[in-house]
């Protein structure tokens, strides 16, 4: 977790003023990818690895804003001035404040000192964790309480889609603004009503394996499943014209009017249609505490997020194949949008070492890389941290 005292100390030395300090995790799915923008399931968690967001207001009609982390500062002009996309995380920031704006938020002219431990593009919602953090900044300063936490998520869904250019779906945010201590967070991505299903395991690890790779696709690759989705629903409106989303699918139904795909559509439909239904399962095995099952459908996910929805890499793979072959460990995958990024693992607490040992070794073997390996647990969501003073 960041030192928010530092924060404020930096603040403090770069615009004289005592800032409110707010934050936002990042996630882990630990099942149900690829499912939110079908209108599914998804069952992640908040982690502790956070960004954090010192803000203050100033006087002008102008958004300062800045990070400790990266050398970029930006200023972004209250009130309407034109928009030019910049390419880096300022886009996400200015991307909250227009849609914010947008929505009737009369948005404060603001310093923003920004910092995080999220780490950034390898699947753990770097992105979401960003807009939520300065999303909640900016509505506090503006001390506008109408906004609900599931409306500052849509908001900044809406900002990513349209002022970065990833069609995203609502998981990432939606957890960042409410995940909580202890429990996972079963997301139903049509009503976006969300249950908390227990999750202080007690013997059991959720383990990340950072693969660190990232492959050139991810962005374009991502908007293309969402359109071949979309595009199945509308080919299968032939045979069910009330089909509203893949989510409305059983698996026997699928068998049905998949009929009138391509095999690669069936495929991908074949993935979502039965990754709502896993997601189901592992939230009531995760409630019943049993672990073994959780595990099994964690697996299954995986080999369908890579074998029909095509979204994994060999460095994925490899971690989830040397992970299961660990005894203690209950299953693994990929988890979040794919192409990259990173596993989770669950897995007895005293096998943690065996398999983080398992996983630098056969990474170095086969990809002489270096994978980060970490333990996390599910934390609390979006917050505004007490006053500490500069
Ligand atoms: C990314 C997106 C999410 C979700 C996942 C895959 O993280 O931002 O909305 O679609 O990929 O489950």
């Amino acid at each position: 977790m960041l030192d928010t005292d530092v924060l404020t100390k930096h603040f403090f030395e770069h615009c004289g003023k005592v800032p409110r300090i707010f934050s936002a995790p990042g996630r882990v799915n630990l099942i149900g990818d690829h499912t939110d923008y079908n209108d599914g399931f998804a069952l992640p968690i908040a982690i502790g690895k956070r960004t954090v967001v010192a803000a203050a207001p100033r006087a002008d009609r102008q958004i300062a804003v800045s990070s400790s982390s990266v050398a970029e500062k930006a200023v972004i002009e209250l009130d309407g001035r034109a928009w030019v996309r910049r390419g880096n995380w300022v886009d996400f920031v200015e991307g909250m404040v227009r849609t914010l704006e947008s929505r009737g938020l009369r948005i404060p002219s603001a310093d923003l000192l920004v910092d995080s431990d999220v780490p950034i593009g390898a699947g753990l919602s770097s992105s979401a964790a960003l807009e939520m953090s300065v999303g909640l900044a900016l509505v506090s300063l503006a001390g506008d309480a109408s906004l609900s936490p599931r409306a500052l998520a849509l908001a900044a869904q809406s900002a990513e889609q349209v002022y970065v250019g990833t069609q995203c779906g609502i998981m990432d945010q939606l957890v960042a603004a409410l995940g909580r201590q202890d429990q996972a967070l079963l997301i139903d991505c049509r009503s976006l009503a969300t249950t908390d299903v227990p999750c202080a395991l007690r013997e059991a690890s959720i383990v990340i394996c950072d693969t660190k790779v990232k492959h050139d696709l991810a962005g374009s690759a991502y908007n293309d499943r969402r359109r071949e989705c979309e595009s199945s629903v509308s080919a299968m409106r032939v045979r069910r014209p009330d089909l509203r989303a893949l989510r409305d699918l059983s698996p026997e139904e699928l068998d049905l009017h998949g009929e009138v795909l391509t095999d690669a559509l069936r495929r991908r439909c074949r993935h979502v249609v039965h990754e709502n239904a896993r997601t189901l399962a592992a939230a009531q095995a995760l409630a019943e505490e049993d672990l073994a099952q959780f595990g099994r459908l964690m697996v299954a996910s995986h080999d369908s997020l890579r074998s029909d929805y095509e979204v994994s890499c060999a460095e994925l793979d490899l971690a989830v194949e040397v992970a299961i072959a660990v005894s203690g460990v209950y299953g693994a995958r990929m988890t979040g949008g794919g192409f990259g990024g990173c596993t989770v693992t669950l897995v007895r607490n005293e096998m943690v070492d065996e398999l983080s040992e398992r996983l630098r070794r056969s990474f170095h073997d086969r990809f002489q890389r270096h994978p980060d390996i970490f333990a996390v647990r599910a934390s609390e969501g979006m917050k505004e941290h007490a006053r500490t003073g500069a």
